[in-house]
């Protein structure tokens, strides 16, 4: 007999549905929210707002993308936790209903451990145990997973996330929201060695990513001439504009070359504290073009076996809500219908 999970993923400003049948994705449809770029971040009560309208159609693409009648879903897989708490409550009441009225099991997923599961979506798969890098807007975890039950966050964020490192300094930088793919984009074109960013002395797997944003805003106001704090800053703001109207495929580099080595310098530390050679990249940061590559390359070096998922199950998805979902409903892992949304969460 085979397995159905219809998945909903409502965390953050993605409204997304996914059908996936003994563990093979069959659709994975997402609505974006365009109306947060205006204001430079996502505003929450628009967010939910926006999953209300999307919900509905969203789930109802996804059931006819996959060629799935209503009927013969086996269960119903929500994001719980962590999120926007108005955001989550959406999607989890849309489940709970759904799953009511179809008198099938609920399924309680958390976010980010779907993310690393991510990883277990296409072939080739990682072997247990692996680690994973997880970087979202939210996140920076080093996460050991021993299985798809058994995660453990080994290194994490001190302050910001990576992703959050990304969108501040394009902030900064005036670019839109949000700003990681335009800093991967403009990148591509420059130097990662033109300019030196500071890397942080963060003892163990930890990482920290506020110096950077204040390394930046400094560099800029010196027009590149140091990114030091003085008590005068040299650069006017229209200095600092030019400056940075021509030097931004430099610029973006290379604040991009130093948040993928603060990235990958705590995963090779991790891969030798324990061991373990199967290391996987999950997370919206992971959809970035430097840290594909610079990830892919050190694999080659240090011999690990490397692991991206596909682009689209890499930002925030259904998909691994759903992977997450079949798991969980193979070990019978099911939620009270009385569950509500967390906005933050334990592991
Ligand atoms: O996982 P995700 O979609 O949502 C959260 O759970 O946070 O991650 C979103 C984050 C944002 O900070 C976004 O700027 C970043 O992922 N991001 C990127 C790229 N694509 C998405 N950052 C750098 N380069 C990219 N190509
Ligand atoms: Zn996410």
């Amino acid at each position: 007999m085979s397995t159905t999970i219809l998945a909903i993923e409502s965390s953050c400003d993605e409204t997304s549905a996914s059908v996936c049948v003994d563990g093979k994705i069959l659709s994975n449809f997402i609505a974006n929210q365009a109306v947060h770029e205006q204001y430079g971040g996502v505003v929450p009560e628009l967010a939910s707002r926006a999953h209300m309208q999307h919900i509905v159609p969203v789930v109802d693409t996804a059931l006819k993308t996959a060629n799935t009648e209503l009927s013969s879903v086996d269960a119903i897989a929500f994001t719980q936790s962590p999120g926007l708490i108005g955001s989550l409550l959406v999607g989890g009441q849309f489940a709970k209903s759904l799953a009511l009225s179809l008198d099938k099991p609920l399924i309680a997923v958390h976010h980010m451990q779907a993310h690393v599961l991510a990883n277990l979506i296409d072939d080739p798969q990682p072997n247990f145990p692996f680690l994973c890098l997880t970087v979202s807007g939210g996140h920076t975890q080093i996460v050991l997973c021993e299985s798809p039950a058994s995660m453990k966050v080994i290194g994490e964020t001190i302050d910001d996330a990576a992703g959050e490192a990304f969108d501040k300094s394009a902030k900064i930088l005036g670019l839109p929201y949000p700003g990681g793919p335009l800093i991967d984009k403009y990148a591509k074109e420059g130097d990662p060695n033109r300019f030196k960013f500071p890397e942080p002395q963060i003892p163990g797997l930890n990482f920290s990513f506020s110096g950077l944003k204040t390394s930046i805003l400094y560099f800029l106001q010196n027009a590149g001439q140091s990114n030091l704090y003085k008590e005068e800053f040299t650069a006017t703001e229209e200095e600092k504009q030019a400056f940075i109207q021509n030097n931004l495929a430099d610029i973006c580099a290379s604040i991009q070359h130093r948040i993928v080595t603060i990235l990958l310098n705590k995963v090779k530390k991790a891969a030798i504290e324990t061991g373990i050679r199967d290391i996987c990249l999950a997370g919206g940061v992971s959809a970035n073009s430097g840290l594909r590559q610079a990830f892919t390359t050190i694999g080659e070096q240090y011999r690990w076996n490397t692991f991206i998922p596909a682009f689209q199950y890499c930002t925030d998805n259904a998909a691994m809500i759903a992977i997450t979902g079949y798991y969980k409903y193979q070990a019978g892992q099911f939620a009270d219908l009385s569950i509500s949304a967390s906005a933050r969460a334990n592991w």
